[in-house]
């Protein structure tokens, strides 16, 4: 089944002298429970396209559909809404909120929604996750690997279509890097969780299924392994 489908997708910063063209056209379709990653060297376009798949930013030319919704369609409130239900974002920082506890940011996308969780899938998610321990602290008194779990928690709370990750383990160690990586991978197999994630990391790039190389704003290779 399709997940996502990119056509056309072109984004020009700017305007005047100072116009940057990020993506020149970019198609691509992403199929559920697929493992993409994104390559390519600093400034080719790599987080415009991420933020463009999560309708965080809207493209200026071309069409991005994820899960049957059009996303160019939607009302800017809406599109948090759909952010919010549909797409995980993981960061390269982890962006909790200081004040809250793990818990209460992890269930913050449900809790802005007056939903309840699902207790069976929120113990899932933190146990595999590794961070049972701590629900009660506040992200500060956890380590950086630990924040990224909750973050990463917090991204699959809601089962989004599509979990979009940016460098998710770019301000970790090798050790903690590892982690992140294994529970990724974890998500993807026991949850079908579909994936895309960038990475300057080229072992990172070698657990997934797939690997999409950008240069100046164009895919210029996309490879499935095995
Ligand atoms: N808000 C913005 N306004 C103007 N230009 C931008 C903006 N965001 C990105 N760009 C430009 O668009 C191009 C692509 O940037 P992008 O952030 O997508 O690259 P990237 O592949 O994620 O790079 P990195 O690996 O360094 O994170 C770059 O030339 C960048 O300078
Ligand atoms: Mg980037």
């Amino acid at each position: 089944m399709e997940i996502l489908k990119c056509k056309g997708v072109r984004k020009v910063y700017g305007s005047g002298n100072s116009q940057v063209t990020a993506l020149h056209g970019i198609d691509l379709t992403v199929r559920k429970g697929e493992f993409t990653a994104i390559v390519g060297s600093s400034g080719s376009g790599k987080s415009t396209l991420l933020h463009i798949l999560g309708s965080v930013d809207r493209p200026t030319e071309g069409t991005v559909t994820i899960d049957g919704t059009d996303l160019s369609k939607l009302t800017p409130a809406q599109a948090a809404i759909f952010r919010r239900r549909k797409v995980g974002l993981v960061y390269q920082f982890y962006n909790l909120i200081p004040t809250l506890t793990v818990r209460k940011n992890i269930l913050m996308p449900l809790t802005l929604d007056k939903k309840k969780p699902d207790q069976e899938y929120f113990d899932q998610i933190v146990s595999s996750l590794g961070i049972s321990d701590k629900l009660e602290a506040l992200p500060n008194q956890l380590s950086g690997g630990q924040q990224q779990r909750a973050a990463i928690a917090r991204s699959l709370i809601y089962r989004p279509a599509l979990l979009l990750a940016d460098e998710p383990t770019g301000n970790l160690d090798q050790k903690n890097s590892r982690e992140i990586m294994d529970m990724l991978k974890i998500s993807n197999r026991s949850l079908e969780q579909t994936i895309i994630l960038i990475t300057h990391d080229e072992k990172a790039a070698l657990d997934a299924h797939r690997i999409i190389t950008l240069e100046d704003g164009q895919i210029i290779s996309d490879e499935y392994r095995r």
